[in-house]
């Protein structure tokens, strides 16, 4: 693994995933070569995210705006850099977002995935892995007991899970048709520092800061299992690395939730860090708006198997990980301002008429 190419670099997971590689994963300078980050820079994909990264890892890292479907770009950055590794994030990845609008994720996530398998087959004795970065999503949803596992059956309830299982499904149909060396790996809900405002806990931290109001769908009971996304990273290349090819692993953080919770606890820490002038609660500005179509109800990760064969476990606990993630938010107001002046904003106004 010498060049690595990450698709969806400039998003929330894959830009502390480029992070991470360079400056946490142990990677030596003898041990790679380049990594190179092409991302289409769609509403979520922020270049600010790896600022100062191209300064700090000269000749080491490198940017190529490219979109997944064009098949010609992707194949002309393989070649120009001499890519042997391929880390895929890139995706559409808001469930709200593929309700009201899912031919992006048809695209993107099928017809971009299809795609790069498809430059693999091209340059398979070249390219020694690709591995294939999913949801717990694809499972469709728990009732009250028990867990998914890497055996569940796929069942997927939105645009979003669905474009994710097809995309799932190829990664495998490649590997067994083809052969070609790939892991997948499914992964629990993600939080913490440069995530888009439109996913529950930035969008919480930051009206909750503003004292605007806190959308909860239906009655917030709903369950998430949730993640640091650093520990997802380390997850990941853990399996990158000795995973055993064509096998998927479940990556989750043993931390179930109702979302009602998770809103009070960003409520409750806020109140302590920065505490409202009147005096007040920010719990009072919870509002319980219409629930989202085929909500799913409550999704737990089994992750037995990556603990059990590669060792790993999640660093940090919800109570650590969350006061990091606001203590970030708060501390980077040029990144929230820059990102809620453009589309975010007229998201949110569109949702919720505020
Ligand atoms: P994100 O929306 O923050 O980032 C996606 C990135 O992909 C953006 O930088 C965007 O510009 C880029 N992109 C979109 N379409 C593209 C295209 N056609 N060509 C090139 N680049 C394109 O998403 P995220 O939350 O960082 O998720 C990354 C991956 O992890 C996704 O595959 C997602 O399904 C998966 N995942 C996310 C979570 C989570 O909680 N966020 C959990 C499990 C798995
Ligand atoms: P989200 O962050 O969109 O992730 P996902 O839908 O992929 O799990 O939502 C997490 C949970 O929070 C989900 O059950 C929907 C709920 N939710 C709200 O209650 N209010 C909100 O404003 C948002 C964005 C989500």
């Amino acid at each position: 693994m010498k060049n690595i190419l990450v698709t969806g670099g400039s998003g929330f997971i894959g830009a502390n995933f480029v992070r991470y590689l360079l400056e946490d994963s142990g990677l030596r300078d003898k041990d790679y070569n380049r990594i190179v980050n092409i991302d289409l820079l769609t509403y979520a994909g922020n270049p600010e995210n790896l600022d100062g990264v191209k300064e700090k890892f000269p000749g080491r890292y490198f940017f190529e705006q490219a979109d997944i479907c064009d098949a010609k770009a992707v194949d002309d950055i393989v070649i120009r850099h001499q890519i042997d590794t391929i880390c895929h994030f890139a995706a559409e990845s808001h469930v709200d977002r593929s309700i009201a609008e899912p031919d992006a994720f048809i695209n993107t996530n099928i017809r971009g995935t299809f795609n790069l398998l498809e430059v693999f087959r091209k340059h398979q004795d070249t390219i020694e892995l690709f591995h294939h970065v999913s949801t717990d999503e694809v499972y469709g949803s728990l009732g009250a007991k028990g867990y998914f596992t890497e055996q569940t059956p796929y069942d997927p309830s939105s645009p979003y899970s669905a474009s994710k299982a097809a995309s799932d499904h190829l990664v495998r149909a490649y590997h067994r048709t083809y052969g070609l060396p790939v892991t997948i790996s499914n992964c629990s809900n993600n939080y913490g520092p440069y995530q888009f405002p439109e996913k529950l806990i930035p969008l919480i931290i930051l009206n909750a800061f503003e004292e605007k109001t806190l959308p909860v769908y239906g009655k917030g009971i709903n369950i998430r299992d949730w993640l640091y996304v650093t520990d997802h990273c380390r997850a990941i290349w853990m399996i990158m690395n000795h995973g055993k090819r064509g096998e998927t692993y479940n990556i989750g953080g043993r931390c179930e939730l109702k979302n009602i919770d998770v809103v009070k606890t960003v409520c409750n820490i806020l109140d302590k860090m920065k505490p409202l002038t009147n005096g007040g609660l920010r719990q009072d500005l919870i509002r319980f708006v219409k629930d989202r179509p085929g909500h799913d109800l409550r999704y737990a990760i089994d992750c037995t198997k990556l603990e059990n064969e590669l060792g790993w476990k999640p660093v940090e606990t919800f109570e650590t990980g969350i006061k990091k993630t606001i203590t970030w938010y708060l501390e980077n107001p040029g990144w929230v301002n820059r990102v809620k002046t453009g589309e975010y904003q007229s998201w949110i106004d569109r949702q919720y008429d505020v």
